[in-house]
């Protein structure tokens, strides 16, 4: 390795997850050479503002991106976010033959074609290992580990600020506006929640997710999304009382079968209920997990912390050594594989299953009114629960698969019976036996 010329990188970016790559960097140089093949140099580091970054070496920052990206820089590393001008940047990057490895959900969910074809016009790598789950090797596992399988679903708890809030109310009893101010008071949710809580950063990571997991390319926009500003005390309360648990999931699956000619896949965000034995129903506070499955390898699980700068450089430096080390030996990535276009199912005809919780008036007659209205849209229901209390009852009812089209139209037709005094809770159900 001596006289072995330096990999020289670029760094975009000194915030939250930029300040701890400059940390890792240089704490840990000896080893990353050792690793690597080769020393990994930090050419210049791109910030807004360089007088607030005292904790890196002025002679290193810049606020020219564009002339960093062009000098001799084998890498860049972007952790600035957002699409515009990330975009520009990295396609440069990649267009000019630099390997490129980037933390940028937003981006990657709407534009990873693009950046793929860039890369491999020039034989650049991309990875983006930090993109999805912070900390949690995932994305590596989806696209080499297993590159021989046949991956069937991937489900997952993506965003730690809206699991945070959902385990926080699932202890507490309290509402979601009261634990989302909590969440805001204790810094885990930021001062503008709206892309955590709406379920946008869920979103964009499921967009990843699929296209890996299912060798086709999946956008932001093929989506379905749900955030958690709709699930009440109530929806808890009626989850706890049936021994679930509510998550917001980011689910992506292949859908086939006798009835679904062409295979397909449904990629969603929504809150859901899961049964408090099934294993992500352990994932509290701030942590994010994936499960996986797939043919041959059966069901695993990706556990750990899916956000904080330490916790997402390790994910960023684990990728710059892959960069780095195909550098050295004039190797190459995985790249893009969407070659099996598999097309995205609309939401309406996504299977899913529903929990209903009804108030009902109690009389001879009702049951078989709601349960109607059921067959009617042919929809199976696999449980019902009927608590009678002073003049009313409390009906819970949990469906087998059907369509999300299907049991929408159940639950809006069951609101309207005038026996239904009020529809209490309606959530759809995951992780159990359809
Ligand atoms: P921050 O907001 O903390 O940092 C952004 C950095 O980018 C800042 O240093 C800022 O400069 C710089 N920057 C912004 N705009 C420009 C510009 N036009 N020119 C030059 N520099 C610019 O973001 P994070 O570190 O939190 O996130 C970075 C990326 O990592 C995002 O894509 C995010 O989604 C992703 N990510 C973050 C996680 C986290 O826990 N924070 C977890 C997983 C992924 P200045 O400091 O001067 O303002
Ligand atoms: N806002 C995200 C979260 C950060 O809450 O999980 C990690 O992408």
């Amino acid at each position: 390795m001596p006289g072995q010329k330096p990999i020289k990188v670029a760094l975009l970016g000194c915030g939250t997850v930029g300040t701890e790559v400059v940390r890792l960097l240089t704490d840990q140089a000896a080893d990353l050479t050792a690793r690597v093949g080769a020393p990994v140099e930090l050419a210049g580091i791109a910030v807004r503002k360089p007088n607030k970054h005292r904790e890196v070496p002025a002679e290193l920052l810049t606020t020219d991106v564009d002339a960093l990206v062009e000098s001799d820089v084998d890498v860049v590393v972007e952790v600035v976010g957002g699409i515009e001008p990330a975009r520009t940047w990295l396609l440069k990057a990649l267009t000019a033959g630099k390997s490129v490895v980037t933390a940028n959900k937003a981006l990657l969910a709407e534009y990873s074609g693009e950046l793929f074809e860039a890369a491999d016009a020039t034989g650049a790598d991309l990875y983006f290992e930090a993109a999805v789950a912070g900390a949690i090797p995932l994305l590596r596992p989806l696209r080499e580990s297993l590159a021989g399988d046949r991956i069937t679903r991937v489900m997952g708890i993506v965003n730690g600020t809206t699991n945070f809030i959902l385990s926080g109310m699932d202890s507490t009893g309290a509402g979601y506006a009261e634990t989302l101010e909590e969440a805001t008071r204790l810094g885990y949710a930021e001062a503008d929640p709206t892309a955590d809580v709406d379920g946008f950063d869920a979103a964009s990571k499921a967009a990843i997710l699929a296209s890996l997991a299912f060798h086709s390319r999946v956008t932001a926009a093929d989506v379905y999304r749900e955030g958690i500003a709709s699930v009440s005390a109530a929806d808890i309360a009626a989850a706890k009382g049936l021994g679930r648990t509510v998550k917001l999931l980011a689910i992506c699956e292949r859908v086939s079968g006798a009835e679904h000619a062409e295979e397909s896949i449904s990629v969603r965000v929504h809150p859901a209920m899961i049964p408090r034995t099934h294993p992500l129903a352990g994932v509290h506070g701030a942590f994010n997990a994936v499960f996986v499955e797939a043919d041959a390898a059966g069901e695993m699980m990706f556990y750990g912390k899916g956000a904080g700068g330490a916790p997402t450089a390790s994910a960023v430096l684990g990728d710059l050594v892959a960069v780095a080390r195909n550098r050295v030996v004039s190797g190459r990535g995985p790249r893009e594989s969407a070659y099996a276009g598999l097309p995205v199912r609309p939401m309406g005809q996504a299977p899913t299953r529903y929990h209903i919780s009804l108030d009902v008036a109690d009389r001879p007659g009702v049951l078989s009114q709601v349960a109607a209205v059921f067959a009617e849209h042919d929809v199976s229901i696999a449980a019902v629960r009927q608590e009678g209390r002073v003049d009313d009852a409390s009906l819970v009812i949990v469906t087998h698969a059907a369509t999300d089209a299907a049991l929408r139209s159940t639950v809006d037709k069951i609101g309207g019976l005038p026996v239904v005094r009020e529809v209490v809770s309606v959530m759809r159900v995951e992780g159990e036996e359809t």
